[in-house]
């Protein structure tokens, strides 16, 4: 699996990503959106700098021009609920994409030792021979994102697989690293310290689900 932290960089990145760990920014559940939002749109420019292209010729007004256009589909898949907003930014650079959409939540058992990732809804199109973008803001653990992989990749088989993360913990790389295809590319905002006893990521910023919808019962 190849990785790309986009952090490495200098770019507005940094900026976005300082507003949505701050816990006085949090409160506005509307800034705490937009900026997870916004650092969908830098992950996909990037990722769209190592998609293929093949040549295009457009008409303008006053001649021709030959450019480029993408030489395959794209579909972005969102694992529910935290992936809406990063969903929406990654479609705001891959406009024409299709979308798809997955829930995953982890079941504790009684005594919340441990948890068990039930994956349940899902509306995918289909991704035969198209690059798939699977977008998960937090990747934790990683046994969400890959129990979504497999569940999707059970029946299809896409031409590429991205993974695109706002914040990961390193166990949750490594997890995935071992276990998802060689030629999957992970994009990763930044990369934090480590989990905690409850499985979220430190420092990380909290619960992004919690945070940009609003606490869950
Ligand atoms: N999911 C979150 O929202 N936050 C974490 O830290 C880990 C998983």
């Amino acid at each position: 699996m190849k990785i790309r932290n986009l952090s490495e960089q200098n770019s507005v990145l940094h900026q976005f990503m300082s507003e949505l760990r701050a816990v006085d920014v949090q409160t506005d559940r509307m800034r705490f959106r937009k900026n997870i939002e916004r650092i969908g749109t830098l992950l996909a420019f990037e990722i769209s700098k190592s998609l293929e292209y093949v040549p295009n010729t457009v008409l303008t007004p006053l001649g021709e021009k030959h450019s480029f256009r993408l030489a395959k589909p794209v579909v972005i898949a969102s694992i529910l609920r935290a992936g809406i907003p990063l969903h929406a930014g990654l479609l705001d650079v891959f406009d024409q994409a299709e979308s798809g959409f997955i829930s995953a939540y982890r079941a504790y058992s009684e005594d919340h030792g441990s948890f068990e990732i039930k994956v349940e809804y899902q509306a995918i199109p289909d991704l035969t021979n198209k690059i798939l973008i699977l977008a998960d803001p937090m990747l934790a653990t990683g046994r969400s994102l890959l129990a979504c992989c497999e569940k999707l990749l059970e029946e299809m088989k896409p031409a590429e697989l991205h993974i695109a993360a706002v914040i990961a913990a390193p166990e949750g790389i490594d997890y995935l690293q071992k276990h998802l295809p060689e030629n999957t590319t992970l994009w990763i905002g930044e990369i934090d310290e480590a989990l905690n006893a409850q499985n979220y990521i430190v420092p990380g910023l909290g619960d992004a689900g919690d945070l940009a919808f609003g606490p869950k019962l």
